[in-house]
């Protein structure tokens, strides 16, 4: 999720860049780079790092005055966030420069046929084959260059999800732009235009924006902006007048950054899975670099994390081991050295980290490399130092997770490690493929059911209202379900400081029943009636148990799923799914109440009290 901003104008395209860039600064800051078209040569400045780092060298080395230029900050999906792979990308004439937010599926052989015409690539990146492909579509429409037909004909040779930026030293006025699966808006000025991925870049000089739909291409040019599908056809746009200030927008119009987060959920776990898998359902999850014989020496797993991370293992190792049938034990980072665990050679284990800088996450990992083990990290946050530190990584694809509260970071921790699970399965052969395309299948239903629970989210945060006074919440689940419970507890306990607990439901009759007395609210993860035996039933019980004493039923339960009505004070319906997928729909209602009753009591949803969003100390 990077930061993109284009200019065109009669004002300094670098002093419209860099001002644009600040702003979306939040949205990424491994690196930051420009380029402007200043007489029939491109100028760029590129640095890893935040802004700060390229303003740092544009001062020392200034660029020519330019009125046309774009801008980009990154956050890292290929390649390390390092100067070379800093955006903006070059051909090689150094005639044309793109920025690129999203990921290229089919990066991979559009390269590899690339190098085979001898164009000479240098950074790892994705991005970078679309400078070279834009060259040449441009060099085969021969003189009159038209760089919005070059970038039509590139994109129709492109796969996954991407917002392109590009421009050319034969087009001096003009900045071409387009979108799929990934957001770009235009923002119209007087004698000036704006491209961007999201309004908060150019409302300061402007507020009348053009939203760009799925497959667009737009031209810009400082008197007009043209917009056609990517076949060439003239595309009807939607235009509008941005009436939020410049803190709303980079929140997206949100109130809080957290809850921009809870939105993007569907498109963060979509991202997930962009490239690793395959349309026969085959996961290619090469970028762990581990081989696959390492990964059939692996005979047991253990997931280290914290907090949200932590709550997100128990949910990945119920999937992993009935998919893989290698034991899977989950351990809070900060007590597994502890404990003197038994490690060997064939041990995996996996570290999970949102931030990859927690650390006692860290110091876990680093003993169990000590031990001999192999570490695969699962992180958000390229370049932090547990995947630094570890023999593999996989990266959730979430983009920045501002809030403290983890949400978006927390469901594609869990949809990473479900690919890990199946890809282990795949490679050593102990499920079919057809079983895992099956998976797979379901799998990539999820953003879509992700999206329907977000659009039903209102009578949950009326209930947050309507219980912002009380002082205790319980949560229970059974099997996926009580992870889900732990996290519903964890999110209310760190946004509205209120006691909160989950468990498991068989625990009930063990000691928490004791808790229930008259008016006690306790939200119940239902798990689906087609799961596992009698796990629906018995939670159904558990639900009556409290019911019968008094408790305030809040119950979380699938589509048609009638059993649970008699029972439930209030109910709350999510999309069916597979037993093991539940809790990425199953959270969205826990996360939105904890945000719900934490603004209801007056609190700072984004940066709770006591707490940091990452926690580098012991
Ligand atoms: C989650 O809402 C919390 N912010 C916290 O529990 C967090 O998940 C934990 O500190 C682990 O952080 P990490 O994923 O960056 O390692």
């Amino acid at each position: 999720m990077c930061g993109i901003v284009g200019y065109v104008g009669e004002g300094s395209a670098l002093n419209m860049v860099i001002e644009g860039l600040r702003r979306l600064e939040y949205r990424g800051y491994d690196s930051a780079g420009v380029a402007v078209l200043v007489d029939g040569k491109l100028e760029t400045d590129k640095r890893a790092g935040k802004l700060a780092n390229l303003e740092a060298s544009l001062q020392e080395q200034p660029l020519p005055h330019s009125t046309t230029g774009i801008g980009h900050t990154r956050w890292a999906t290929h390649g390390a966030p390092n100067d070379r792979n800093a955006h903006p990308h070059l051909d090689c004439t150094r005639s044309v420069a793109v920025i690129h937010n999203g990921i290229i599926e089919n990066f991979a052989e559009l390269r590899a046929d690339l190098e085979e015409r001898g164009h000479q690539l240098s950074s790892e990146t994705d991005t970078e084959a679309v400078a070279h492909l834009l060259e040449e579509e441009v060099a085969s429409l021969g003189d009159g260059l038209d760089l919005a037909e070059a970038m039509r004909r590139v994109c129709r040779q492109l796969e996954g999800a991407f917002t392109l930026v590009a421009v050319h030293v034969d087009a001096p006025d003009v900045v071409v732009g387009a979108r799929r699966n990934s957001p770009l808006v235009v923002g119209r000025g007087d004698g000036e235009n704006f491209l961007a991925s999201d309004v908060a870049a150019f409302i300061a000089h402007t507020r009348e924006a053009v939203e760009l739909g799925q497959d667009q291409v737009v031209e810009l040019r400082r008197d007009g902006v043209t917009v056609t599908t990517f076949d060439g056809a003239p595309a009807a746009t939607h235009g509008y007048h941005v009436d939020w200030d410049a803190s709303a927008a980079e929140k997206g119009g949100y109130d809080y950054f957290m809850l921009k987060e809870i939105a993007e959920q569907p498109q963060a776990v979509a991202d997930t899975m962009l490239g690793r898998v395959g349309r026969d359902g085959r996961l290619h999850l090469d970028e762990m670099r581990l081989s696959d014989d390492e990964l059939r020496e692996v005979d047991k797993i253990i997931i280290v994390a914290c907090g949200t991370a932590f709550h997100a293992g128990l949910v990945a190792k119920y999937a992993i081991e009935h998919w893989t049938r290698i034991p899977c034990e989950v351990e809070l980072s900060s007590e597994f050295r502890y404990r003197d665990p038994v490690l060997t050679t064939r041990t995996l284990v996996v570290a999970i980290s949102q931030s990859g800088e927690t650390m006692d996450t860290l110091m876990a990992l680093r003993h169990a490399r000590e031990q001999g083990s192999r570490v695969l990290a699962i992180c958000n946050t390229n370049g932090s130092t547990i995947p630094r530190e570890s023999d593999a990584v996989l990266y959730t694809h979430a983009g920045p997770e501002v809030a403290v509260a983890s949400t978006k970071g927390y469901l594609t921790q869990i949809v990473a490690c479900f690919l890990v699970g199946l890809y282990l399965a795949q490679v050593r052969g102990n499920k079919y493929g057809d079983e895992i395309k099956s998976v797979v299948d379901d799998l990539r239903k999820m953003p879509d059911k992700v999206a329907a629970v977000l659009e039903r989210m209102e009578p949950v945060r009326a209930l947050a209202r309507e219980l912002r006074d009380c002082t205790s919440v319980l949560f229970l689940g059974r099997h996926v379900g009580y992870p889900t419970a732990l996290e519903g507890a964890l999110k209310l306990k760190e946004l509205a400081y209120m006691h909160a607990e989950g468990f498991a439901g068989g625990e009930l009759k063990h000691g928490p029943i004791a808790l229930i007395e008259e008016g006690v609210p306790v939200i119940a993860v239902v798990p689906s009636s087609l799961g596992r035996g009698s796990l629906h039933d018995k939670v159904v019980s558990n639900i009556q148990e409290i019911r019968a004493r008094g408790a305030r039923t809040i119950v979380i339960a699938e589509e048609g799923d009638e059993g649970v009505v008699p029972y439930a004070d209030h109910l709350v319906r999510v999309p069916s799914s597979p037993t093991l997928l539940q809790p990425l729909v199953t959270t969205i209602p826990l996360q939105v109440f904890a945000a719900e009753m934490a603004a209801a009591r007056g609190h700072d949803v984004d940066q709770p009290r006591n707490l940091a969003k990452s926690v580098t100390v012991e």
